[in-house]
């Protein structure tokens, strides 16, 4: 966590809307902990005049924008949010960084943080390097690529500083649990069918979430700027036996036999456009910044479930009644 790096003395304000993925309370710990160097804010990042605010109320010297709508099936089922969100927030944020720096952009960074989908899908071999062509497929991947377009486009027309990641799949706490591996395992507790999508053949490259943390920093303190970094596990699981080695870890941490969760794996009607395979090559990243993995796989799934298994509490908490209706509307329909 950057506020606890040595080298890290500044102040944080977050800026988050709370939409239903947005849970405050997952971060009481640290504004504890930090109180005189956290701040947080409420606020939409397509509002220009409150972002102009913050810019206004706060000497900003840098901006990491992690603000996205992210899950693929909402994109599916209702693309309007990811373009306000994802596009007119992105430019909402290097607008009024643009405006507020006023040209003076010594020590100043704008990071944008991205995705691999990006790039599109992959067959059996092959793997995305910065310089692939972007080819997103969904509205979620086309609006996080409008958004890149946007962020080097400020950097070449007006000279904003900026740097970019484009990540694999993340796991690990406190991911809200409509993506793959805490959808299961929440699927495991409340032994419920397991629904994979199609023949669960479909390839994800995962990395554990504080690697992704470690890799985002390490670029905005030493990346060059103007250039895009690649970050990946280097670690592609097949659905399906991602699934498979899930049940048998939530298994052992219940105190089940081995096969008792796979009984409830279900194929259910595919993802439309579903892409077949993600796979990152970051070795940018890994000889210009030496950033590299910090966990492996079993580790990190052991984590994970172990923290869901236990923070029944904020699994429960976040289970509002919207949570509810798009758990139902998503799988019923499947
Ligand atoms: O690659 C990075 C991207 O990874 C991020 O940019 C996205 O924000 C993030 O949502 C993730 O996208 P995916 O679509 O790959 O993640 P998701 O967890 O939704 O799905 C992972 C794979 O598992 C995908 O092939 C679809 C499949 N799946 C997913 C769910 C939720 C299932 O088979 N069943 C499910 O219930």
């Amino acid at each position: 966590m950057l506020l606890n790096k040595p080298d890290f003395t500044g102040r944080v304000i977050n800026l988050d809307k709370l939409t239903y993925a947005g849970n405050a309370s997952s971060l009481d710990d640290v504004a504890a902990q930090f109180s005189d160097r956290y701040i947080f804010k409420q606020g939409d990042i397509c509002d220009a005049d409150f972002v102009a605010s913050l810019f206004g109320e706060y000497e900003i010297d840098s901006v990491c924008h992690l603000a996205a709508e992210s899950h693929v099936d909402r994109s599916i089922e209702g693309p309007e949010a990811f373009i306000k969100t994802n596009v007119n927030g992105t430019f909402t944020l290097l607008d009024a960084a643009r405006k507020a720096w006023a040209g003076d952009f010594d020590n100043k960074l704008f990071h944008h943080v991205s995705t691999d989908e990006v790039y599109g899908s992959l067959g059996e071999t092959g793997y995305f390097f910065e310089n692939t062509s972007y080819d997103p497929r969904s509205p979620y991947s086309a609006s996080k690529a409008s958004s890149d377009h946007l962020v080097m486009a400020y950097f070449h027309t007006y000279g904003l500083p900026v740097t970019m990641t484009n990540c694999s799949n993340n796991y690990g706490p406190f991911q809200f649990p409509e993506k793959l591996i805490p959808v299961m395992i929440e699927k495991m507790v409340e032994e419920q069918p397991l629904p994979v999508y199609g023949d669960g053949k479909n390839i994800r490259d995962w990395l554990f979430v504080e690697d992704h943390n470690t890799a985002v920093w390490a670029v905005m303190q030493k990346g060059r700027l103007g250039e895009t970094y690649n970050i990946g596990g280097e670690n592609e699981w097949e659905n399906i036996r991602l699934v498979n080695t899930l049940c048998e870890v939530v298994a052992s941490e219940k105190g089940k036999d081995r096969e008792y969760y796979k009984k409830l794996i279900s194929h259910v009607k595919d993802r439309p456009g579903h892409d077949q395979r993600y796979a990152i090559n970051c070795d940018k990243l890994k000889s210009e910044l030496g950033w590299k993995q910090s966990l492996d796989f079993g580790e990190g799934l052991k984590k994970t479930v172990c923290w869901y298994l236990e923070n029944r509490e904020w699994i429960e908490n976040i289970q509002s009644g919207e949570y509810r209706n798009w758990m139902e509307k998503n799988y019923k329909e499947r």
